[in-house]
C-alpha cells in the first residue's frame, strides 16, 4: 500500500518505461472500440492521470467497462508517451482494481460543472471536485507559508485557549459555552453553578493572550479557529473562522503595518510559486485577470489614507452608497473596496480610526479622537486585516476599559500587563479565510473553507 506514488510525483518525474502503482477516484471514462480511457484524480494536483485500459485486462469486460465517476481505484501499469493531445504522458494499465464502487443512479457529481451552492449542500464530496480540490491545496499552502514566514521573522507560535472567559472584541459575539441544562441557572449570577465557575465561551480572537506572550517573547503569533455569533449572512462573513494573530513587543502603528503588508505579499508570492496549476484554473474559469491582480499586490506598493482622509475621499466620490459616509461612522464593504478599487487601485491601509467605533485595546492618539488602529483592505473583499497598536499606559487603558463597560476586575490580569514592565506594542489579525477568498478570486467565503459554519447551517 504504501509504495503509492501520488499523481503529482508521476506527473512530474515522467520516467517513460517505468512501472507506476496509482490510486485515485475516476473522474470519467470514456470507450473507444476495444480501448477505454480512464482519468484518475487523486488530489494531489489539477492533472488527472489519464489511464489506457485495453480488452486483455482479465475483468475488462466485467468491471473495467462499468466503471463510473466516483469509484476509487488502483492502477498499476507503464508509464508510456501519450498520443493524445494535451498531456504528455500515459499509463498502459496491467492491472486495474476497483477499490469502491460509485453507483451512478446516485452519486451527486456528473461530468458537468455544479454551482457552487449545490456544492454546498455536498460538504462530504465538494473536495473531489477541480474548483474545491483547488482550493483545498492552495489552503493549506497558505497555511503552510504562514508558518514558514513568522518563522523565519523570528516568530514564537504560542496556542491561545479557544474557550475563554474574555470577549477581545468587546462586540458581545460570543458562543456561550456551558454545561448547564435549562433551568439550573443561578438568580443573579446565572453561571455561578456552570463548569467554570463563571461565564465562558468560544474566543473571538486570541489577541489579549497573545499580548501576555508578546510581553515575555518579544514577537509571537497565535493561528487558529475563532467564532462569532453575528447575525450577518454576507459572502464575506463565518461563525467559525480562521485568525492569524501576530503580536510584536517594542513596536508602534508603523511597523505594524510594515509587517502587515510584508507578510501579504511574501503570502501571495509564495502560492504564485507553488500553486500556478491550481491559480490558472481560478483565473480562467472563477476571476479573470486573477494571476496578474496578485502578481500587482506582490511588486507595487500599498496605498496608506487616515480615516479621515479615507472619509473625504468617499466624501468627494460620485457615487451612491447605499451606507452614506460621514465623519465618526464606521466604513462599509462597499467603501472599503471604492477605496482600492476606484481610488487606489491597489490594497489600502486605512489608519487612527475614531475612538468610538474601534474597541478598548486601541492606543489612543494625542488628539484624543482617534486610536492607532490599522485595516488593510483589498479588492472584491474590503477588510481582510485589522489590527493596531495597543494601549501601554495603565491609566489611559482603565479610563477606556470602564468606559466601554468592562469589568476591570475580570481583566486584572490585561491590566497588569501594563502596571509590570509595559512596553509599545502592537498586532493585527488576518481573516485567514477572506485570504484564501482573495487568493482565488472565489465569491462567497463559504466555498473556501471545508466545512462552513453560518447562522442556521452546521450539517456535519
Ligand atoms: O478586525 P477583527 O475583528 O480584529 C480582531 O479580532 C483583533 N483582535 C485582531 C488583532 O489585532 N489581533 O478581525 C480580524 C480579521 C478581519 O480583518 C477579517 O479579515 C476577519 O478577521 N474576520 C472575519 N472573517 C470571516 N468571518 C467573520 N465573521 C470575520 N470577522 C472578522
Ligand atoms: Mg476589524
Amino acid at each position: 500500500m504504501a509504495d503509492t506514488r501520488r499523481i503529482v510525483d508521476i506527473l512530474r518525474q515522467q520516467s517513460l518505461g517505468e512501472v507506476v502503482d496509482a490510486k485515485g477516484w475516476l473522474r470519467t471514462r470514456r470507450d473507444s472500440g476495444s480501448l477505454t480511457f480512464l482519468e484518475l484524480n487523486d488530489g494531489s494536483c489539477l492533472t488527472n492521470l489519464q489511464i489506457l485500459a485495453e480488452e486483455g485486462l482479465g475483468n475488462y469486460a466485467t468491471e473495467v467497462r462499468k466503471l463510473s465517476t466516483g469509484c476509487s481505484l488502483r492502477v498499476r501499469g507503464t508509464l508510456v508517451a501519450s498520443p493524445a493531445k494535451g498531456q504528455p504522458v500515459e499509463v498502459r494499465a496491467d492491472l486495474i482494481e476497483v477499490l469502491g464502487w460509485a453507483d451512478p443512479e446516485s452519486y451527486p457529481l456528473q461530468k458537468k460543472r455544479h454551482s457552487f451552492e449545490f456544492l454546498r449542500s455536498i460538504a462530504h464530496l465538494r473536495p473531489r471536485t477541480n474548483a474545491l480540490g483547488a482550493v483545498a491545496r492552495i489552503r493549506s499552502a497558505l497555511s503552510f507559508a504562514i508558518h514558514r514566514f513568522f518563522h523565519e521573522q523570528g516568530f514564537i507560535l504560542v496556542q491561545t485557549p479557544i474557550i475563554t472567559t474574555s470577549d477581545c472584541e468587546g462586540a458581545g459575539e460570543m458562543f456561550t459555552v456551558t454545561t448547564l441544562e435549562p433551568g439550573q441557572m443561578r438568580q443573579g449570577d446565572p453561571f455561578g453553578d456552570d463548569f467554570f465557575g463563571r461565564r465562558a465561551g468560544l474566543t473571538v480572537s486570541g489577541q489579549l493572550q497573545a499580548e501576555i506572550f508578546a510581553l515575555s517573547h518579544g514577537r509571537v503569533y497565535t493561528f487558529g479557529p475563532t467564532f462569532r455569533a453575528e447575525n450577518s449572512n454576507t459572502n464575506r462573513h463565518l461563525a467559525e473562522f480562521w485568525m492569524l494573530e501576530p503580536e510584536m513587543a517594542f513596536c508602534d502603528l508603523r511597523g505594524d503595518m510594515e509587517m502587515a503588508e510584508a507578510m501579504i505579499k511574501a503570502l501571495i508570492a509564495s502560492v504564485l510559486a507553488e500553486c500556478a496549476e491550481d491559480l490558472i484554473l481560478f483565473d480562467q474559469h472563477v476571476a479573470k485577470g486573477l494571476i496578474d491582480r496578485l502578481s500587482q499586490v506582490r511588486d507595487a506598493p500599498f496605498v496608506h489614507l487616515t480615516y479621515t482622509e479615507a472619509v473625504a475621499e468617499l466624501q468627494r466620490a460620485r457615487r451612491d452608497f447605499a451606507f452614506p459616509v460621514q465623519w465618526g461612522v464606521d466604513l462599509q464593504a462597499e467603501h472599503e473596496r471604492y477605496l482600492c478599487e476606484e481610488v487606489a487601485r491597489a490594497p489600502v491601509i486605512v489608519t487612527n480610526y475614531p475612538e468610538a467605533i474601534k474597541p478598548f485595546y486601541m492606543r489612543l492618539d494625542d488628539d484624543g479622537r482617534t486610536v492607532a488602529a490599522m485595516d488593510l483592505l483589498v479588492a472584491g473583499i474590503g477588510e481582510l486585516v485589522g489590527g493596531s497598536q495597543r494601549e501601554e499606559r495603565y491609566e489611559v487603558l482603565a479610563r477606556r476599559m470602564a468606559a466601554a463597560g468592562l469589568d476591570t476586575e475580570q481583566y486584572g490580569w490585561y491590566l497588569d500587563l501594563r502596571r509590570f514592565g509595559s512596553v509599545p506594542h502592537a498586532g493585527f489579525g488576518l481573516g485567514f479565510d477572506r485570504l484564501v477568498q482573495f487568493v482565488t478570486g472565489m465569491q462567497n467565503i463559504r466555498d473556501v473553507i471545508p466545512f462552513p459554519r453560518t447562522p442556521g447551517n452546521a450539517p456535519c
